[in-house]
């Protein structure tokens, strides 16, 4: 594939954005280039995805590769050529950049595979957006005897030809809650005969927060927003319920079970406190991405030897599901400078294209250069 079909390959993508799960026309689409080219197709264990496998001449080791494919529901407001053509739904976070990238690479791989000794495998998963694809791709059998795992994401803070690599934690464990505080409904006029549970969702709203700031250490960050508070339709009643939702996010795995079980303990006493019940229900989220750090200096070294600029990158409290990968070796989340002025998430969101074809010629040689490596 020239440039400029990488680039025209991830306009259409841009222009056809499928949310989470449902990347039938994208997966379709990868489908048929990795075909054309005779590269083999494995299922990732979802009905949208797939692994890609691309074997070397040699014996040498499994280095694996991860894009992420799906949109958000946003309305895009770029005004692109190649804007959205799906109301509601945008790539607003560079994944259609993303797969276009690990499409380019798996095809030169395949293009070089002489050269090439043991053996990259290619994942364009879906579902990143709900936390849901990378566990089950990350559990796949054909996955279990990889190595090594890189994932591409862009970054709206550095320009096109600069890569964000940096040792350690870069993306945090975004854990989600609902509380539920039970108290007892009554006529606002004569509050003692009820038990009113907005005062206790107040004082928990409040004290919690100093979870973050009296029982960590300063140095290790976290995270703790409430999101979502409701209780009651109207004036003249006190209401049964209070409901709040939230997040937590931590970088740290000792930190963020500790957290967990102060907010449980808190919100409980909190609530008993005025005497009401509480129940906490949590969602727990992937793991924080920790990047390996001797990876990332070898990932450093070959992008600085193509002519490309390598910062450090800032870490962020969002979460990737790339912690999966994780899982089963070490590996690291390069981000990828896509320019744009925009962060991601954003309805003017844009990934620079010039930022495509080095990226993809970045990360094939990253993938090479590691598969037939001593170790
Ligand atoms: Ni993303």
């Amino acid at each position: 594939m020239t440039e400029r079909e990488l680039t025209a390959f991830f306009e259409d993508l841009h222009r056809h954005p499928e949310l989470a799960l449902k990347e039938e026309r994208t997966t379709a689409k990868v489908k048929e280039a990795l075909a054309g080219a005779g590269i083999e197709i494995h299922a990732c264990g979802m009905e949208t995805g797939l692994i890609a496998i691309v074997r070397g001449s040699r014996p040498g080791r499994v280095i694996g590769l991860r894009a992420d494919m799906d949109a958000l529901p946003v309305q895009e407001e770029t005004g692109l050529p190649y804007a959205s053509c799906v109301a509601g739904v945008m790539h607003a976070c560079g994944h259609d950049f993303h797969t276009s990238c690990m499409l380019g690479a798996a095809l030169e791989l395949k293009a070089r595979e002489k050269e090439l000794c043991g053996t990259v495998k290619i994942v364009f998963q879906p579902g990143e957006e709900i936390s849901a694809g990378g566990q089950i791709a990350a559990r796949q059998k054909i996955l279990q005897d990889c190595q090594e795992f890189y994932a591409a994401h862009s970054y709206p803070g550095f320009p096109a030809g600069t890569l964000g690599i940096k040792p350690g934690p870069v993306m945090a464990a975004p854990d989600a809650f609902t509380i539920r505080i039970r108290g007892k409904g009554a006529h606002a006029g004569n509050p003692h005969l009820g038990v009113d549970p907005i005062p206790a969702a107040a004082a928990l709203v409040m004290s919690a927060q100093s979870i973050v700031s009296r029982t960590k250490d300063a140095f290790e960050p976290a995270v703790l927003s409430f999101t979502h508070l409701q209780a009651g339709s109207t004036w003249n009643v006190v209401p049964e319920e209070a409901l709040i939702e939230g997040t937590l996010r931590t970088l740290n795995m000792n930190l963020r079970k500790d957290m967990q079980q102060r907010l449980n303990a808190m919100t409980d006493l909190t609530a008993r406190a005025y005497g009401c019940e509480a129940q906490i229900e949590w969602m727990i989220g992937p793991d924080p991405v920790i990047n390996d750090a001797s990876l990332c200096d070898q990932a450093a070294e070959i992008a600085k030897g193509l002519g490309l600029t390598v910062a450090r990158q800032d870490n962020t409290m969002g979460g990737e599901d790339f912690s999966e990968y994780l899982k089963i070796c070490p590996g690291a989340f390069i981000r990828v400078g896509t320019g744009g002025g925009f962060p991601n998430h954003h309805p003017q969101f844009t990934a620079d294209e010039g930022a495509l074809a080095p990226a993809a010629h970045f990360f094939a040689e990253l993938a090479l250069q590691r598969a037939c490596a001593d170790r």
